[in-house]
């Protein structure tokens, strides 16, 4: 991959830049193949630059861009969202670029101001604006929560080309999908980490530009997509609106355990849930994390987790749970925790908190047990159970299905 420009459509180019060095894009998600921070130009009476790139590429940038035109003569800069992969270089290129206007949806006014730290010309556009480049026009959508909440998309009319923003895109540096390896798992990959907790909103999306004709798919990063851009959004559909592993409403039970103290007491909490008529799935994560605990967390109705205390703290594959948990969709999905524990029961104290903070809704108070739990102690486990069936109960009845 060579970093020049290249013309994906007649008149419209990529002008991006490359990092092929880049291990994990922000901190978390590591990668083998690098990223690309895609830019695209559109050539009309109006010229127009779909979103900038990431700071410490904008010789790169520049260059590419100065190689199809003078970036003194840029009329649009659209930003599809702020994240500074897409706008690092934004303010320098705005020194040059002086008469460009930049269009941002209207929840990225906040961002445009604290991303720039001073006044620039621009304007908003919502669902369905259009905005004439001459020849062509750019038809906008809002897509919130894609991944961020001012993300939003556009399709050249009449090119059939829909700009994405992050979504359908993947890090790869490479831009000819042909010759990307594995495309499907990269696909799958990004969505996952990225777009996963957004579940709900993706499957908005799709459903809003369900009737455009779609013959070029430009995402931010990885390659533009000519072939069959259709099945990408499919993909995107699919992982969205995938329906759940359950056939009932079903608990998650979630446990580690030492010495089959805390499993006991999930084998109670087990029989009150059940005795309340919901289904229970049964995960001993003692030896490490299950697979697809992702999907089973995100296809449960609630989540119950246990855990022992090691050093004043959850067991360390409850923290792996946690990290996974971290990127389900939530929805203020009810959530309580148990535990046996020795001399201290902190770590459920602190497992309390986190899935407090993680947006699950917690209003049970903790079962606690010391050490072995007895027939009164296993009572109280399936009274525990019982009770978590009637706020699940109370969490269906109130909740917008995901369709
Ligand atoms: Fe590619 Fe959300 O930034």
């Amino acid at each position: 991959m060579d970093g020049e420009p290249v013309e994906i459509s007649s008149g419209v180019y990529w002008v991006g830049a490359l990092d092929p060095y880049l291990r994990a894009f922000d901190l978390v998600m590591p990668l083998k193949k690098g990223t690309s921070y895609n830019s695209y130009l559109i050539i009309d009476e109006k010229i127009t630059l779909i979103d900038a790139v990431k700071s410490g590429f904008y010789d790169q940038f520049k260059q590419n861009i100065s190689e199809v035109i003078d970036p003194t003569d840029i009329d649009y800069i659209v930003i599809n969202h702020f994240e500074q992969d897409h706008t690092g270089t934004l303010n320098k290129l705005l020194e040059t670029a002086t008469k460009a206007e930049v269009i941002v949806s209207k929840n990225a006014l906040p961002f445009l101001k604290e991303t720039l730290n001073r006044d620039i010309p621009h304007r908003t556009v919502s669902d369905d604006t259009e905005v004439s480049l001459g020849e062509r026009s750019l038809r906008f959508y809002r897509t919130p929560f894609l991944h961020w909440p001012d993300t939003m998309i556009e399709y050249l009319v009449p090119d059939n080309i829909l700009f994405t923003c992050d979504a359908f895109g993947f890090h790869y540096c490479e831009l000819h999908e042909e010759r990307v390896e594995e495309p499907d798992y990269n696909l799958w990959y990004y969505y996952d980490l990225i777009m996963r907790p957004f579940r709900e909103y993706v499957a908005e999306a799709v459903e809003k530009i369900k009737d455009l004709d779609v013959r070029i798919l430009c995402p931010s990063h990885g390659p533009f997509r000519k072939r069959n851009p259709d099945r990408v959004i499919d993909r995107y559909r699919h992982w969205s609106t995938r329906e759940s592993h359950f056939e009932d409403p079903t608990v998650l039970l979630v446990y580690a355990s030492f010495y089959r103290n805390t499993a006991r007491l999930a084998e109670g909490i087990a029989g009150g849930l059940t005795e309340e008529g919901l289904s229970v799935h049964s995960e001993d994560i003692s030896y490490g994390l299950t697979e697809r605990i992702k999907d089973k967390a995100e296809d449960a109705c609630g989540i119950v987790l246990g855990t022992p205390t090691m050093a004043g703290s959850p067991i360390f594959h409850i923290w792996d749970l946690f990290k996974q948990l971290s990127i389900v969709s939530k929805g203020g999905k009810p959530a309580a925790v148990f535990g046996s524990y020795g001399w201290n029961a902190a770590g459920i104290k602190i497992a309390d908190d986190v899935l407090r903070h993680l947006r699950f809704k917690v209003e049970l108070e903790p079962l606690k047990v010391r050490l072995v739990p007895n027939d009164a102690d296993i009572k109280a486990a399936s009274r525990f159970g019982r009770d978590f069936a009637h706020i699940v109960k109370q969490y269906l009845s109130s909740k917008k299905p995901v369709r």
